[in-house]
Parts: structure tokens; sequence; C-alpha cells
């Protein structure tokens, strides 16, 4: 039976991950898979972390089922990240918050719900966004179709054109919308741009569907989430999928959560029995470790505070490479304006090169980024900007 399958070629994320491992080339360096780098190129364990882990290993007496929802603790104590106190009462029980595994283990339990809330819905996603939504959307059986996003030649957002296809977009479809950070492109909305496709969401009456994997890696945990609660206070239904990954370092944890908010809270309830139907159908219930550390964390003033602080220093980090990039581009010599990286938030953007000139940088500098020339701004550090800028120049020039 197995002899008709043909092979698929490996995700373009991924497959960069063992090419650089691969690769002996010591000014090797790694521009692909989003994951956060401090200057010596090691994505180490947060310390509140590691504090919440041997409290957990101290402590637990159990390691009985959680559920298909997941921890009750981590459920709400996201849910209050994502909102705020004030706005976290406010929605009460029109809003739930459930356990998923990972930022992609959430999108694919809302995509299964979608799919029943409406067979026939399409998911409006950005043109570009991030490679996985469209396999994460479809093998739900969801439709795709893209809107306009991001100006490859201004570098920002093509908002005229976004807010134009937005106005077709029907009732009973979906915008996914990136709630900060975008990936692949690093250009976020303003809020005045926020309120006007909630403006539009209000009067065409589509679904809003926030996929929220950066809180805290923009302008600051409150601040990146501008958008979203903009969203949650205003519309009356919306999807949201978070992840921990990034901003808990929890990658290989598998920590995300689905929140739902619907119109009235009997919805909310009927909607919560479908979703636990489709985690219990799909994996039964999420891995219960990194959900354990994130709650212990959030719930903790002395643990949060030290979390707090170190993602801030992850922030900043970013933030100041993504500054030194540009002073190094400048000093080579590079004639093009790389001034437009400094504006962008988050781990990425695009270098704007062509898939060429990326894949000589691969071949010929053992640079490693994905064919679409994003980087992740984190793999950068002192050691290897000036190579880094250096190897552009010469790309560019050739
Ligand atoms: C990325 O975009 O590099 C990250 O979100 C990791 C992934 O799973 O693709």
């Amino acid at each position: 039976m197995f002899q008709s399958l043909s092979a698929l070629p490996a995700d373009p994320i991924l497959r960069l991950v063992a090419e650089y491992r691969a690769d002996t080339n010591p000014n090797k360096i790694d521009l692909g898979i989003g994951i956060y780098k401090d200057e010596n190129g090691d994505t180490p364990v947060m310390t509140a972390v590691k504090k919440a882990e041997q409290q957990i290993l101290a402590t637990q007496t159990s390691k009985k089922y959680v559920g298909p929802t997941g921890s009750p603790e981590y459920n709400e104590a996201v849910a209050e990240l994502l909102f705020g106190k004030e706005l976290y009462s406010s929605l009460g029980k029109r809003r739930v918050t459930v356990q998923a595994p990972g930022g992609c283990g959430g999108l694919r339990l809302a995509a299964e719900f979608l799919k029943q809330a409406n067979a026939d819905a399409t998911v409006w996603v950005s043109d570009p966004t991030w490679a996985n939504h469209v396999p994460l959307m479809t093998t739900a059986g969801l439709k795709i179709s893209k809107y306009p996003y991001y100006d490859y030649a201004t570098h920002s957002v093509r908002f005229e054109e976004m807010l134009a296809c937005l106005k077709t977009v029907p009732k009973g479809d979906i915008v996914l919308l990136h709630g900060c950070c975008h990936n692949p492109c690093g250009a976020d909305l303003t809020l005045a741009q926020w309120e006007a496709v909630r403006d539009v969401a209000l009067d065409q009456g589509f679904t809003v569907f926030i996929d929220l994997a950066y809180q805290g890696l923009g302008d600051g945990l409150e601040e990146d989430m501008i958008g979203t609660r903009l969203m949650a206070e205003s519309l009356p239904e919306l999807v949201l999928v978070s992840s921990c990954s990034k901003n808990f370092g929890l990658y290989r944890e598998r920590t995300g959560a689905m929140t739902l908010i619907c119109e009235t809270e009997t919805e909310t309830t009927t909607a919560t029995t479908l979703i636990a139907a489709s985690a219990r159908a799909m994996y039964s219930m999420p891995p219960d470790h990194g959900a354990e550390v994130v709650q212990l964390i959030l719930n903790n003033p002395a643990l949060r505070s030290e979390w707090d602080a170190e993602l801030t220093g992850m922030r900043d980090r970013i933030n100041g490479l993504r500054a030194k990039l540009v002073e190094q581009t400048r000093k080579v010599g590079i004639d093009r304006d790389f001034g437009f990286i400094q504006n962008e938030k988050g781990m990425f953007s695009f270098l704007g090169v062509n898939v060429e000139q990326v894949q000589t940088l691969v071949r010929d500098y053992s640079i490693y980024l994905v064919d679409s020339s994003r980087i992740n701004v984190a793999g950068i550090n002192d050691a290897n900007v000036e190579y880094l800028a250096e190897s552009l120049a010469s790309v560019l020039k050739d």
C-alpha cells in the first residue's frame, strides 16, 4: 500500500536547522528558524523557567491526566496576560481559553473549530504570511485566500489595498491577523489601522482570528496587545491563538492556547464542548509541563517579575541588533538603505534580496535564511554582524 507514496519536500524553515547543524564553516550564521539566541548564539532556559521547573520537580505528586482543555490555572493565567486584568474580567464567561500543544496545536484546534462552525469558510491570510498557516488551515478542510499586506518596495504595510480587500470579505469567512511582530515581515499595524480593520469587520461581519506568537518581543507585554485587546473589547466574536514558545522560551514543551470569545455565554459554553471534542479526537489532551511552568511563573509575583525582566532583556537585545545591522550595512558601504529594519518589530524582517542572492548567502557564506530573505534578527551578534554585512555587500555587488 505504501509503494505509491511520493516524498514531500522538507519544510522550508525546519530544513535549514539540519543544514546549519551540518555546516562546518566556523563563520556560519543561523538566521533561519525563529528562536531567540543570546550573544553566544545559545538559546538558554530562562531563569524563571528553571526555578519553576525546580519547584515542579520538588512538589509534583502525580502525573494523572489533565483533560482535553488542559489546566484551568494555566488557561486563566494566560487569559489575564493576554487581555490585562480589566478586560479579562469584563469579558467574563463570553471568553474561554483552552490549553493547546504549542501555537501550532492551537492554530490547528482553532481551524477544526472554525470548520465545524462553517464548513465553507475561507481563511484570509496576509500576503505574505507564516508558511505554516496554510497547511494548518487547509488540513482542517478550510479554504485559503490572501489579502495584500507587505510592500517589498517601501517596506511598509499596503494598508489601503488591505482594507479594500477586507471590504469584500463576507460574513462566514475568517480574517487571520498577526497580533504583533508580523511573521515574516516585522511590519505591524498601527492602532488607527487596527481600528479601521475592526470597523470593516463590524460592517462586513467576518470573523477575526488573531495569531499571537510574540507577545512581549515587539514593544512590550502591554504595548504588543493594542490590536488584540481592541478587537476583544469591540467585536462580538474573536478567535485568538497564543504561544509561550518564544516569550517563555518553551519551544519544545509545546505550550500554547486557543481563546474564543462568543457573543453570549451560552454560545461560549456550547463552543467549548466542540473544542474539547476536537482536542480529544486529535491528541486527547495537551502536554502539561510547559503549562505548569507558565502558570507557576504568572501566579508568583517574584518569578513573574524575574521573567518580565528577562523578556525585556531579550526584546531590548533584538531591537539593539536591528540598529547594529543597519549601522554595519552603512559601515561596509552598502548603498541600499536597510534603515527599515530598525522600524520593524519582533524577530523577523526581510532583507529584501532575491532568491538567487539568498542561495548565494547560504552556499558561499554559510549564512542561513529562508528563500523569502526573512531573517531571524536574534541570530545576529557582535561577533557576526560585520561578516553578515560584508557578505551581504558582496552578494549585492554580484
Ligand atoms: C518560525 O517562523 O521560524 C517559527 O515560528 C518556528 C516555526 O515553527 O516555524
